[in-house]
């Protein structure tokens, strides 16, 4: 079973993807680590990060590759700390936006979620990368809440220059980030990890009884 969630940046995606995950007992897909990691190692060869084709090239050359701790891994190095700085933050846009990118990661992240069951979460997993996943959730929030949750785990930046950088990106991730038709949306802004958990949990329950 594929379960899949997107929704915008500080919505709750991870905290409640690997929660619902390590509940069910299925694995766990982060697809925004994995641009986040191809942007760290373009940064690192200092490559043109707005030519698609030298990114895409990139990206088909260095497969990112996670264990069984979650740790994400390009080029042999563990890059599972330096991905979540709010240098990466700015950056990944301009690296996620290239169709030559994402062909790439589509096509590794529909590899790795189909090995068994797993909850993946990003931006296009319900609409592109997984359209026949089984329950598709869409989490939101109101932008305050999420720039507040943002900034309790980037001590790197301050509060102003991060609220600006959320919206920079949503404008920019806007065009990924349709809910699917028959996703369930949520909203989290007021609700704790453990309520949105459960309500992901009683929805997989209903659909696996309407299956059978
Ligand atoms: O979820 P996140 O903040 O870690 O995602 C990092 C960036 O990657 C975000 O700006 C959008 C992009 N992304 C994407 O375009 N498609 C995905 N499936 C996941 C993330």
């Amino acid at each position: 079973m594929i379960v899949a969630i997107d929704g915008p940046a500080g919505a709750g995606k991870s905290t409640v993807a690997r929660k619902l995950a390590e509940r069910l007992g299925f694995s766990y897909l982060d697809t925004g680590a994995m641009y986040r990691a191809l942007t760290w190692l373009a940064m690192r060869e200092a490559l043109p990060l707005a030519e698609g084709d030298a990114i895409g090239e990139l990206a088909r050359r260095h497969p990112v590759v996670f264990d069984e701790a979650g740790r994400v891994f390009i080029d042999n190095c563990d890059v599972s700390s330096a991905i979540r700085q709010s240098r990466i933050d700015r950056m990944v846009p301009v690296v996620a936006r290239h169709h030559e990118v994402r062909e790439v990661m589509r096509e590794r992240q529909r590899e790795l979620g189909h090995q068994g069951n797993v909850v993946i979460e990003g931006r296009d997993i319900g609409t592109v990368v997984a359209p026949d996943a089984e329950v598709k959730i869409y989490l939101h929030a109101d932008p305050g809440i999420r720039a507040a949750r943002r900034q309790a785990e980037r001590p790197d930046i301050g509060p102003d220059a991060l609220a600006t950088d959320l919206r920079t990106r949503d404008a920019s991730d806007r065009v990924r980030m349709q809910p699917a038709e028959d996703a369930e949306l949520i909203d989290t802004t007021d609700l704790e990890v453990d309520d949105v958990v459960s309500r992901i949990e009683e929805l997989i329950r209903t659909r696996s009884l309407a299956k059978s």
